[in-house]
């Protein structure tokens, strides 16, 4: 069923948060909850996808712009309430009294809202022909929500907020999600009424119900996944909502063949994919649009972010990111790779080195404790430890490029730009400042001073 709109409350401020930030923007694995909010909405196709902004109006409307640029952007006064959201929210898209068909209103502070639970609520709507519907869920605990008050026949009569309830109301488990669907007549008739007369002073988008009632038929559709309408109000809820969300992520990845060994202190994110027969170990953070291929192990202590893992190559306690490791590539422990590396089919990277933007072909080694920043090895090189390439000339960053089948020994320096050919064998200790041909060995003067019988000025 095709919606007229959706409007998204986005207003508030999120006390509750205690942050500079609005409540909206804080993130759950990785992701804005109005990001989240906004894509499965979005999914329904709604005519107009408004998002209400107030408290911090500029900041959460360009966050909104960013994630759907047809977004229309409604400013709610300095009226409170979740009511006022809606009624500034009609007057906008509602201005001439003409918009027909449903509405959909979803608070943003859910994060794990998905598009499955809507398209239900939708379809509920339709078929029950009511003129609001309000998306609940029965919950164990059901402090702090508001509760859905029914009739002893079962139809909805409205819904009390925790700080207007008395104790058989509180005493109730069924409780507003803060999802709705309107028929937008009825909607915009509904809110007009709205007043402030309750414990927090606020005019009630709940009470929208009530007034529904009047006029038309109004319902109640129980969410089946309890988690896609949890709320989040405060960092402990967000914490537990996040750590729920990532059980399920690492179950679901268990299922399809990939072994972790300790769900808890694993966190992936929900765009990383992960193949057949992939080991994550413990305290591993897989982010963004990582990908890992068959037989990869990961970890432990490894945090991937947009990184490409090719198959059968290990990555211990280091951080990736950006970069791309072969197939059978050996990694850590405590590698830092900084975004745009490539490093071939059967390469090493070891203990203490760092890269940026360096290409690194088949089978080279980096072993121990260097840096290849901007550099460009050809394959079955092999790097001395404690090897640097001097990048960065305090203006430019410039490029090293070092052959295939290069001996290069420890405590390199390579001062960029410099080329270095293929078969070459480099001295332990060189300063490679100019270009070295082909088959051929260098090194450079480093002159070694004995001073006999000297001793120091405290035992003279
Ligand atoms: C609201 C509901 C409550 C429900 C709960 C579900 C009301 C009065 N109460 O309470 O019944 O159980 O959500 O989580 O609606 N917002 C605005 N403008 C405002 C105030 C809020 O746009 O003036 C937005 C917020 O940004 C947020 C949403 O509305 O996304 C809900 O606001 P919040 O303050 O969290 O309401 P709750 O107290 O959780
Ligand atoms: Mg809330």
């Amino acid at each position: 069923m095709a919606l007229s709109a959706a409007i998204i409350l986005a207003a508030g401020e999120g006390t509750r948060m205690r942050s500079s930030k609005p409540k909206v923007l804080h993130e759950l694995a990785g992701k804005t909850f109005l990001e989240r909010v906004m894509a499965s909405v979005s999914a329904l196709d709604p005519e107009t996808l408004a998002v209400v902004v107030h408290y911090q109006a500029e900041r959460v409307a360009k966050a909104a712009q960013s994630y759907n640029e047809h977004v229309e952007i409604v400013q709610q006064d300095d009226i409170p309430g979740t009511g006022r959201a809606v009624q500034c929210a009609m007057k906008q898209l509602d201005s001439d009294g003409q918009l027909t068909g449903p509405v959909l209103i979803a608070a943003s502070d859910m994060p794990l809202l998905d598009t499955a639970t809507l398209d239900a609520l939708l379809a509920f709507h339709k078929a029950s022909g009511n003129d609001a519907t309000v998306l609940t869920a029965n919950l164990e605990d059901p402090t702090g929500y508001g509760r859905i008050i029914r009739d002893s026949d079962g139809s909805v009569l409205r819904i009390v907020e925790q700080k207007d309830a008395n104790s058989s109301e509180l005493a109730v488990h069924e409780i507003n999600t803060s999802v709705y669907v309107f028929d937008a007549a009825v909607l915009a008739r509904s809110v007009q009424g709205l007043d402030s007369q309750n414990a927090q002073g606020e005019f009630y988008l709940t009470d929208a119900l009530e007034s529904a009632r009047k006029t038309g038929k109004v319902g109640a559709l129980a969410a089946s996944d309890a988690l896609s309408v949890e709320g989040v109000n405060d960092r402990v809820q967000l914490a537990n909502l996040s750590r729920k969300h990532n059980l399920r992520i690492c179950e679901r990845w268990m299922r399809e063949g990939v072994t972790i060994l300790d769900p808890e202190t694993t966190w992936i994110e929900d765009d990383v994919e992960l193949a057949q027969d992939v080991t994550v170990l413990p305290g591993s953070f897989l982010q963004g649009h990582s990908t890992v291929a068959e037989n990869a192990v990961i970890g432990p202590y490894t945090t991937l972010i947009d990184a490409q893992v090719e198959a059968g190559a290990t990555v211990e306690r280091s951080r990736v990111q950006e970069s791309h490791i072969g197939t059978d590539a050996n990694i850590g422990p405590w590698t830092y790779l900084r975004p745009g590396n490539r490093l071939e089919e059967g390469t090493k990277a070891g203990a203490f080195v760092e890269m940026k933007k360096a290409h690194i072909g088949a089978g080279t080694k980096v072993p121990h404790l260097s840096y290849m920043g901007d550099a460009e090895l050809g394959e079955h090189t092999n790097i001395g430890g404690g090897t640097i390439s001097a990048n960065y000339d305090g203006v430019h960053k410039n490029r090293t490029h070092i052959g295939s089948n290069v001996h290069v020994g420890a405590g390199n320096l390579f001062v960029a730009p410099v080329e270095v050919g293929d078969n070459v064998t480099t001295g332990a200790g060189s300063v490679i400042r100019h270009a070295v041909p082909d088959d051929s060995m260098v090194y450079s003067e480093n002159t070694q001073h004995v001073v006999e019988g000297w001793k120091p000025e405290w035992e003279r």
